[in-house]
């Protein structure tokens, strides 16, 4: 083990500062209880980047970005950067740093804690054991696909965007998926469109003849995309490891968002090899910036995702058993308020997860 990783800290705009406090103070309970040592190295993205520097993501942040061990990434955006257009645009600087890191598998973890069954919108006997991680490419497909086009006026009018896969995308993306379902539960669900679309077709051969080939011990299932949306809603215990594509990923993704409740509890990781972005799910939360309301565990179990990557497991699941442990004793930011829990703030919520992980590590 290097003697310490070198962490690069995005905070963002609205919220994302809030939350990443959180997690550095989570990290740095982690080595002081015995665990990995870091290096953190802060600066600006988003908004914040275009107020100071005029680029959502300067190429001396990406430089060290990609230089870095991890990146953590709190939130970008806001209503004062909505009227821009183009690559000035918060997003813009989002896109320029997955495709800098060539980070082609975003993988997004949901799993409810028996004691959060009540927030999500599905009845309990529902939710009880959900515990799935999509992985879901992210560099290629429809959104990335030539030609793309729009011309003629009037009724004659059209426009068209190409879905395409190469065979060697496939496969990279679905290599994370069984890895992943190897540390888990060993079933590996792969979704696409193969009773009509060709690339579809050229996923699942490639899919199944890599499992053939190297994950066999793995089970393998395939889905229609549309018969997998249903069956996240009606039966999502079911899953373990959801591999698809960059489009229906995007949908299916958000749905399996929906199980638990809250979008301040969901983390992600982007990986592609080098180094890996950690990011919460949700966005900079205007709505609520600066009022200590956020909920911190999106972007602290982010950091756990990081810990996980950088072969940390010990202090990943000392992280999250440690959130598991507040949680369980009633604690809540506002999101996940209920009469009989126990109101904490974004920084009281971190602190508590801290304490704990100095039991645990
Ligand atoms: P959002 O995720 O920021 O907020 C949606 C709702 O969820 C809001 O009511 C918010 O208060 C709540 N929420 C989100 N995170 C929370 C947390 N940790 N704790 C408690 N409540 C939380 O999405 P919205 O409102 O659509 O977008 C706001 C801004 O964020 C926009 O500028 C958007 O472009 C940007 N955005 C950035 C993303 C990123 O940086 N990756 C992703 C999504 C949106
Ligand atoms: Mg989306």
């Amino acid at each position: 083990m290097a003697d310490h990783y070198r962490i690069v800290l995005l905070p963002g705009d609205g919220i994302g500062p809030e939350v990443c406090a959180e997690a550095v103070r989570v990290l740095k309970a982690c080595t002081e209880a015995g665990g990995p040592a870091f290096a953190f190295t802060e600066h600006n993205a988003g908004g914040v980047a275009i107020d100071r520097d005029g680029d959502p993501m300067p190429d001396d942040t990406l430089a060290e970005c990609a230089g870095a061990d991890a990146v953590l990434l709190g939130a970008v955006g806001g209503p004062k950067w909505d009227e821009l257009t183009g690559p000035m645009r918060p997003e813009s600087g989002l896109l320029k740093l997955r495709k800098a890191l060539g980070a082609f598998a975003n993988l997004r973890p949901v799993s409810i804690p028996a004691c959060l069954a009540d927030h999500s919108p599905l009845k309990r006997d529902r939710i009880a054991g959900v515990d799935l991680l999509t992985v879901r490419e992210l560099t290629g497909g429809i959104y990335f696909g030539q030609p793309v086009g729009r011309e003629g006026e009037g009724d004659d009018e059209r426009a068209w965007n190409t879905m395409l896969y190469s065979a060697d995308e496939i496969r990279r993306v679905a290599r994370v998926a069984f890895e992943w379902a190897r540390k888990r539960r060993g079933v590996v669900t792969s979704v696409d469109k193969a009773n009509v679309l060709e690339v579809s077709r050229l996923w699942r051969d490639t899919v199944r003849a890599l499992h053939e080939a190297e994950y066999a011990d793995v089970e393998l299932n395939h889905l229609y995309v549309d018969n997998a949306a249903m069956q996240i809603v009606l039966r999502p215990a079911q899953f373990d490891v959801i591999l698809t594509g960059n489009l229906f990923g995007d949908i299916l993704s958000d749905t399996s968002a929906t199980l638990g409740g809250s979008l301040g509890l969901l983390p992600s990781a982007s990986l592609g090899g080098g180094t890996g972005l950690f990011e919460p799910v949700h966005g900079s939360a205007p709505d609520i910036a600066g009022e200590g309301k956020a909920n911190p565990l999106a972007m602290i179990l982010s950091a756990a995702m990081m810990l996980d990557d950088l072969g940390e497991a010990n202090a990943a699941d000392a992280v999250r058993r440690s959130a598991d442990r507040v949680l369980e004793a009633g604690y809540r930011t506002a999101d996940l308020r209920t009469p009989e829990s126990k109101s904490a703030s974004t920084s009281e919520l971190g602190r508590m997860i801290a304490e704990e992980v100095k039991d645990r590590i």
